[in-house]
């Protein structure tokens, strides 16, 4: 269930991104069977986030750091707090998409069943609401109304915030999300309503030291985190390359050529990629991406997946990404996700648009630092 794929860049500008498939039949059941498995380790730390909180609770603080929980190598997910007294909630924090959002009373659909319901009646800084909100995601959508509140992420207090409270949340993906909403932190030219985001709230309200997030993902369910504010030494080793930003829209830089064996293999005369804490694999153009799959011996199976023989791996190459003349090679362990089936798969998926996007698959080996007050993205190797 590793190759359930998840991806909620925000589909704003254009066509760019196709719907991917939803997993169906068995696949559903295993990650249904894995999710009772890991029910109550999960269940545990969250009461461990609400203890933290109770007592880290502080406005002075201007890092602050949002741990974030590993369900299965495909959903990265912390917990946030809105109105007053606090609701608890569980959001995906989302570099490829701009607007926050999470379920309320007024949806019926079956996602808002099985998650937790934002009630605006039981808040006293609530206000709004506004006017309506509609958003497609690469996986997923959701409509609803927006209003204001004040939102509490670690120890940030972000106050006034707009959010998207939603009304139906159509298809099966968030069904079955550990989660219950989406936090976007990419620019606000791709808010889908033209909401301020969370983070240049948090910047407006001038509550972090410096204007730009780090986020480190670990391959383990415990210790992956976004630092507010901050870059945190512990969560890499060697240089920090700065990649200027190429369109402000979602976290946007150029690539210059994907390689295996010192040959250009994808991306030839350069091209865009984005770099997406929203995706789980690391997609790209079909051809390109067609090109890899034949390199690395990945054959495509029966659910839009790409198997690949496990015990390949010590034979396979290196795909290594050029970024503004820096190579970042991804080793076959990084780019390949291991079933609980003893079977593998590959980290690589087709796109039908000419972006990339550098997902948790690449995120995993480089904590990536998201620069709002230069427009750079920091890439570094992940310990
Ligand atoms: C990916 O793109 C290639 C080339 O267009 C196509 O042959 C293949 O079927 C696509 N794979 C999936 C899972 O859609
Ligand atoms: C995987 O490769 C090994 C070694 O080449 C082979 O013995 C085994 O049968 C292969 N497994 C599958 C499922 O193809």
């Amino acid at each position: 269930m590793k190759s359930f794929l998840i991806l909620f860049t925000i589909i704003a500008l254009s066509e760019c991104i196709t719907k991917l498939p939803l997993q169906r039949g068995k696949k559903l059941r295993d990650i249904l069977k894995d999710e009772n498995l890991l029910e109550s380790v999960l269940q545990k730390h969250k009461y461990d986030i609400g203890t933290k909180y109770h007592t880290q609770f502080s406005n002075a603080v201007e890092v602050a750091n949002e741990p974030l929980l590993n369900f299965l190598d495909t959903e990265y997910y912390g917990t946030i707090y809105i109105g007053t007294p606090p609701q608890k909630f569980t959001v995906v924090f989302d570099t490829g998409s701009s607007n926050l959002w999470v379920p309320s009373i007024y949806c019926s659909s079956t996602a808002c069943q099985y998650h937790q319901r934002f009630n605006p009646k039981k808040s006293s800084t609530f206000q709004g609401p506004e006017h309506s909100i509609s958003i497609r995601y690469g996986t997923g959508s959701m409509n609803g109304i927006v209003g204001y509140d004040t939102v509490m992420v670690s120890s940030l207090v972000d106050t006034n915030q707009p959010f998207g409270m939603s009304t139906t949340e159509p298809g099966m993906i968030f069904v079955y999300a550990k989660f219950d909403g989406i936090l976007g932190l990419a620019y606000p030219s791709i808010s889908a309503d033209g909401s301020t985001p969370f983070f240049d709230n948090v910047m407006n309200e001038g509550l972090v030291q410096q204007d730009l997030f780090s986020v480190y993902m670990s391959r383990d369910t415990h210790g992956s985190v976004v630092t507010f504010g901050g870059i945190d030494q512990s969560y890499y080793t060697g240089p920090i390359n700065w990649i200027p930003v190429t369109q402000q829209t979602y976290w946007q830089i150029a690539l210059d050529s994907v390689q295996v064996n010192g040959q250009k293999i994808a991306c030839k005369h350069g091209c865009q990629a984005i770099v997406d804490t929203g995706t789980s694999l690391l997609a790209g153009p079909p051809t390109d991406i067609s090109r890899i799959q034949n390199i690395i011996g990945a054959t495509q199976g029966s659910y839009g997946e790409y198997d690949i023989n496990c015990s390949n791996l010590p034979y396979m190459p290196e795909v290594v990404f050029v970024i503004n003349g820096v190579h970042y090679p991804l080793t076959p362990s990084a780019y390949t996700n291991q079933q609980s089936q003893g079977t593998c798969t590959s980290g690589f998926q087709n796109t039908s648009g000419d972006l990339w996007i550098l997902g948790d698959v690449f995120i995993r080996q480089y904590y990536s630092i998201f620069d709002r007050q230069n427009n750079q993205v920091g890439l570094a190797k992940a310990v």
